[in-house]
């Protein structure tokens, strides 16, 4: 989803806004531009005449310096009257204003990688001034361009946009200004804000975003210049995340905490629908009636580290191996004397002894976590769980028992539906429990209750660290219930946790033999489908395992209730395709045993996923991969190691972005 930065201080905007978006990265985007405030003097020279040298060599982009001090530059870069040398530019054009003592915005804009736009404003040399914002955008409304990227502007140039989110009636909005004069020129919805901003400013930024925001629809987190307030950086947000930061050298805004972590740790995540006014040295809150109001900041205590590769190729393999000290950090302090505590849900031990149901709901991998928990809830607690896709419990008008427990999963606390969901559950009345690893985000401060899950930040797209942490919430939450229910006994629990405290040793042996998994991933990189079978609990890892291979590796895969093949599956099983069996479950290892030689007998080649001891699968898989043994209900934790190294190591084989896959975004911010 789209980046968000901002800066407004001591130092030069434009670099440490390259910087942040680079650190955003992981959202995924196509384009990315900068809009840097020029205070009015000498914002063209020699500095510039280096930024368009380099431009035009740049093979695709678009520069433009807007704002009072050139009425017409718009126009001409619509109509390609510009500069001439602009039109070779491949993809889109570049223009700057005449010099000028008027304060004014410049906009340098790209298509494709950050690359592009750092060779075009030499690592943003070129584009001097000390406040402006940034973007990386993931192209909803109109194609992947330099014209639809941001940031996007008035036709008067007094305003720069940059957006993450979606404005639903923009198509109305904008009808109704081009009946009034205005004209767009992307297809974007965002253009629409910049021009009701610039239709609605008369010298008071606060007056017109609120205007703005009553007359928009949808999700939007927005940075904002005008271009007569140098030094002034304008957010305001409604269901898309977007965080204010401050330091000695000046504010930032920024979409997520890794954009500005080098910086400042001194962070606040913006309130929805609230205004927030930076300078180089102050940050106002203001809510949707202009009113100032008070926030407070706190410090994020991740560490820089934990936001570079340091050392790893990729942020997925990284993540990989730091899988035992985040499910370490998540179980560890819940634990005390072999009890878990969940005091921290604010829930007293009659209130979990009364929950009747548990709804839970999330997107992704989330959403496998989810399937993993009904297995191991309904076996330690014996509650009943539903587990529904975000996206459809939200219009599902969902029937369900006054006392079920809505539970909502999500790494980011962010993702679209899944806040929906959240919203949905609360308005019908239910109790809403957040499992979240940001801290902060909507779906955490919204919940009636959180259970942090301390990965850290993640930053590749394909989730790893955090699924491992979800695991382990979900496990901490099931011997809770179990305990204040009665279903399991004091006996019981001490035995769950002392093996959860285990299993991050275990996922460490299990990295140690990461080249067994490389050797036969190479071996199949070039598949054209894989499929993943389980039953029970495996039949949920093999979900995420499958998910977790289409996702980088592009390859088709699906994954299947074992016991469903014969309902048409098995059909597509050809000579030589991959199909892994994960089988942990003791009850049901001989069926997915069978059902193995089924598909192995149609011509697959099986791998078999399942812990030490089970050596018999060695009689009909292939290739054998052991995990060490667990307590069968935490085994999820385990079988999904392999199986994410399988996917990086097949991506990796491929010769694939492992981090930045096609066409998906970390944190789904819009429906
Ligand atoms: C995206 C990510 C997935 C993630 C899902 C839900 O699709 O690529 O890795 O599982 O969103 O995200 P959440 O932040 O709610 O866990």
């Amino acid at each position: 989803m789209c980046g968000i930065v901002g800066f407004t201080g001591r130092q030069q905007a434009a670099p440490i806004l390259l910087d942040g978006l680079e650190k955003l990265e992981y959202r995924g985007y196509d384009s990315a531009g900068i809009a840097v405030a020029q205070s009015g003097v000498a914002v063209h020279g020699g500095v510039e005449g280096a930024g368009l040298t380099k431009a035009y060599s740049a093979q695709s982009g678009s520069r433009q310096t807007v704002g009072a001090a050139r009425p017409d530059a718009q126009e001409d870069w619509q109509e390609g009257t510009g500069a001439a040398s602009a039109r070779s530019v491949q993809d889109g054009s570049r223009m700057t204003g005449a010099g000028s003592a008027e304060p004014s915005i410049e906009i340098v804009k790209a298509k494709g990688r950050l690359k592009v736009l750092r060779e075009m404003t030499d690592d943003g040399r070129s584009v001097p001034g000390t406040c402006g914002i940034g973007h990386t955008r993931w192209a909803t409304h109109g194609e992947p361009s330099v014209v639809n990227s941001h940031p996007h502007y008035a036709k008067n140039k007094r305003v720069a946009v940059v957006h993450n989110g979606i404005i639903e009636n923009y198509q109305e909005i904008r009808d109704r200004l081009t009946k009034e004069g205005f004209s767009f020129i992307s297809a974007t919805d965002t253009e629409t804000v910049a021009h009701l901003l610039d239709k609605y400013y008369a010298g008071n930024p606060i007056e017109a975003i609120s205007r703005v925001m009553f007359r928009v629809r949808g999700s939007y987190a927005l940075g904002i210049l005008f271009a007569d307030r140098p030094g002034e950086i304008y957010a305001v947000r409604k269901d898309s995340p977007l965080i204010v930061g401050r330091s000695d050298q000046g504010n930032f805004i920024a979409s997520d905490v890794p954009a500005i972590l080098r910086y400042t740790r001194d962070v606040c995540f913006i309130p929805n629908l609230e205004i927030v006014k930076l300078t180089d040295r102050e940050i106002h809150f203001y809510n949707v009636d202009q009113e100032e109001v008070e926030e407070t900041f706190s410090q994020v205590n991740w560490d820089t580290e934990a936001a570079e590769k340091g050392g790893f190729a990729h942020f997925m393999l990284k993540e990989i191996y730091e899988q035992p000290k985040a499910v370490r950090d998540t179980v560890s302090p819940r634990i005390s004397e072999g009890h878990v505590n969940l005091e921290e849900l604010g829930m007293s031990q009659e209130d979990l002894a009364k929950v009747s149901r548990i709804q839970m709901v999330a997107c992704g991998s989330a959403y496998h976590v989810c399937m993993t928990a009904k297995y191991m809830v309904e076996q330690t607690a014996r509650v009943p769980v539903d587990v529904d896709l975000a996206s459809e419990f939200r219009y599902r008008n969902p029937v369900m028992e006054k006392d079920t427990l809505v539970i909502v999963v999500s790494q980011s606390g962010e993702t679209a539906d899944s806040l929906a969901a959240l919203r949905e559950a609360k308005k019908l009345g239910y109790r809403v429990l957040g499992i979240v690893n940001v801290v902060g985000s909507s779906i955490a401060r919204e919940a009636d209750s959180v259970f942090y899950t301390w990965a850290g930040p993640e930053i590749s797209v394909a989730t790893t660290k955090a699924y491992s942490t979800q695991l382990a919430a979900v496990y901490l939450l099931a011997i809770g219930l179990g305990r204040a229910r009665g279903v399991i006994d004091e006996t019981a629990e001490q035995e769950m946790t002392r093996e959860l405290l285990r299993l991050p040793e275990k996922i460490e042996r299990i990295l140690e033999e990461k080249e067994r998994i490389q050797w036969f991933a190479n071996k199949f990189s070039h598949s054209k489908d894989i499929f993943f079978i389980g039953r029970g609990l495996d039949y949920a890892s093999s979900l995420e395992g499958s998910l977790k291979l289409k996702e980088i590796s592009y390859i088709h895969s699906e994954a299947y209730a074992a016991g469903e093949l014969k309902h048409g599956t098995i059909s597509l099983i050809e000579d030589g395709i991959l199909v892994v069996g994960v089988a942990t479950q003791k009850s049901l290892f001989e069926k997915l045993i069978s059902n193995m030689v089924e598909v192995k007998s149609r011509g697959a080649y099986v791998l078999g996923v399942t812990s030490y001891g089970n050596y018999s699968m060695e009689d009909v898989a292939n290739y054998t991969i052991y995990v060490p043994k667990t307590m069968e209900c935490f085994a999820a934790s385990l079988t999904v190691v392999p199986l994410q190294l399988l996917a990086y190591y097949v991506a990796l084989g491929k010769g694939l972005d492992v981090d930045k896959p096609r066409n998906l975004a970390k944190s789904v911010t819009v429906e």
